[in-house]
């Protein structure tokens, strides 16, 4: 087993609340994910990245956790996840965890004690400050959820910082034993077989500790800005590297909100022994207004060029000197057929096309549960939406500072909210689509007769074959692995081509990503023959390179 294998994984992200539910509450749990197994290995996929399912109060569906060494029943019992993670290993499957250490939930029993005074043992394991003169907040920072990012307490007479909701007490990674702590945490599952940490917002634990004021370009009360990538985030994540990571070879993705490709460098580079590979945010933003004053709810056309600008920075800045993470989905995400492609009348076209796209790109794809089947997003009304980012956006945005009309913020939430990802997964067209016996936490999407596993498992047109074929393709040559990336056409606004190159051999992988018609000839590099072999294409029909590219087609082919 080579050291890196993650180099040439494909890995898969379960959500497990929306997964399978084996016990008829409603809820997916941890033997859903067992009973699943089989099926990701007909998938082909090498690792699951699990999301929290950690004891936790769900204000944030797991990513508020009370105790990271014990599983929440409401999916279960630890044993069940040991029992998961052997069963994982006996079908060649790795096993990610969730890692949320720049918070906890407020019902952890280091916040309890936090809380009480300023001079307990676990009282600076927070960010505490004084209140202003005037009693205020000490800073404009604002909340990912909304509002501030502090929060008055009681009994403490101090504000204590959130990034995330106020149940979400950020850690203060400043204290030597809040590193020790996450450290043990982390070498106590790694006994269990854990074989890899995503991190969540792991670029936000170190935080300036001038606390200055965010630029405040629309006079808002509060603002989120430079909040990310403090001043001491590469000394801790190369600490926990030397701790942990290092010495019991555990793969690492870490989650990093504000990274470009050239902070991305420093995060990755092998040489620095900090993380193995990042989630990137900028391709997320495509379709988001530039410096709106509501955010990701100020929502524009998505732009490809913008699009191919950034996934080709990634490629060539980490090109030798890390390694990137590649994703269009996952539980934050709306689905990417419904944000970007056409998921009426071209759904398995442009759910096939976008995964060509990122599986020809060099790094370790990340395929999202229901990605692989092409689900789509639901048409939820207000009432239907369940998110905290979601609802307490709307309260601030569109109820209490206006700033945006409920008509748009509905529209924008159509397109981009976070809860079109966590609908039940939908396995086929038996009563809620097979994800329960009970009733479902959260909406079924209405497609589900028709977009479900065993339905698309059925068809020619599959996205699931599709997928197989894309992750059988990886595994097999190394030219998606190892090639060299050379974008072409960057200003075209419908296609999206690239050839891979590795010694004499190149490939060119290119998907039409419009409704439109093109023509086949207009993208070839010029050194393209006739007969090119076709390696692997979405439309069935396509035998050679040439004529019509049609809506959403996207194929690989050898050039020759
Ligand atoms: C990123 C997670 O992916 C998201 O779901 C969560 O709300 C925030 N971090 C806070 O943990």
């Amino acid at each position: 087993m080579r050291k890196d294998w993650w180099k040439n994984a494909i890995i898969y992200q379960v959500y497990p609340k929306s997964f399978l539910d084996t016990n008829g509450d409603g809820i997916g749990d941890i033997k859903g994910i067992e009973e699943k197994l089989d099926y990701l290995v007909e998938l082909g996929v090498d690792g699951i990245w699990i999301s929290p399912v950690y004891l936790s109060p769900q204000v944030d569906n797991g990513y508020d956790i009370t105790d990271y060494r014990k599983i929440d029943p409401m999916f279960g019992e630890n044993q069940d996840i040991y029992h998961l993670i052997n069963k994982a290993h006996k079908h060649g499957i790795k096993i990610i965890m969730d890692m949320v250490a720049n918070h906890t939930s407020e019902q952890s029993v280091w916040f309890k004690e936090s809380r009480k005074s300023k001079d307990n043992f676990f009282s600076d394991f927070y960010i505490w400050r004084d209140a202003k003169d005037d009693g205020s907040e000490p800073n404009n920072w604002g909340s990912n959820f909304g509002g501030s990012a502090w929060e008055w307490d009681q009994s403490r007479k101090q504000y204590y910082l959130h990034y995330y909701a106020k149940q979400q007490p950020d850690l203060n990674w400043e204290n030597p034993r809040v590193r020790q702590y996450i450290y043990d945490m982390m070498r106590f599952w790694k006994a269990k077989g854990v074989d890899g940490w995503r991190m969540d917002v792991v670029t936000s634990i170190s935080k300036d500790q001038n606390f200055p004021n965010n630029p405040n370009p629309h006079k808002k009360p509060f603002v989120i800005g430079n909040q990310n990538n403090g001043p001491r985030m590469h000394e801790f994540i190369h600490e926990m590297n030397q701790e942990v990571l290092k010495p019991f070879s555990i793969m690492s993705v870490g989650e990093s909100p504000d990274s470009t490709s050239e902070d991305a460098q420093l995060l990755v580079d092998p040489d620095r022994e900090e993380l193995d590979m990042i989630f990137t945010f900028e391709h997320m933003h495509v379709d988001r207004a530039k410096n709106g004053m509501n955010g990701r709810w100020d929502l524009q056309q998505m732009d490809l060029v913008k699009l191919k600008r950034i996934l080709s920075s990634w490629q060539l800045n980490l090109r030798n000197h890390g390694w990137n993470a590649l994703y269009f989905e996952n539980h934050d995400r709306a689905r990417t057929t419904s944000r970007w492609g056409n998921d009426k009348q071209y759904r398995y076209e442009s759910a096939t096309a976008f995964a060509t796209i990122l599986h020809g790109l060099q790094g370790t794809p990340f395929v999202y549960q229901g990605e692989e089947i092409g689900m789509t997003n639901s048409n939820f009304g207000i009432e239907d939406y369940e998110d905290i980012e979601l609802t307490d956006n709307y309260r601030e945005l569109v109820l209490e500072q206006k700033t945006i009309s409920k008509a748009d913020f509905l529209k924008a939430a159509h397109k981009i909210s976070r809860d079109h990802a966590r609908t039940p997964m939908q396995w086929s067209n038996a009563k809620n689509a097979g994800f329960t016996n009970g009733t479902p936490w959260f909406k079924v999407n209405p497609d589900y007769e028709e977009v479900n596993v065993a339905n698309d498992q059925t068809k020619e047109n599959s996205v699931f074959k599709y997928y197989q074929a894309l992750i059988k393709l990886r595994h097999e040559d190394d030219i998606l692995i190892e090639g060299a990336y050379e974008l072409l056409y960057p200003e075209d606004s419908n296609v999206f081509a690239y050839k891979r190159t590795l010694a004499e051999k190149s490939w060119l992988v290119i998907a039409n990503l419009s409704d439109k018609q093109l023509k086949i000839h207009d993208y070839l590099p010029q050194e393209t023959e006739k007969d090119s072999q076709i390696i692997l294409a979405n439309y069935l029909d396509r035998t050679n390179a040439a004529g019509i590219l049609r809506p959403w087609e996207s194929m690989i082919l050898e050039l020759s």
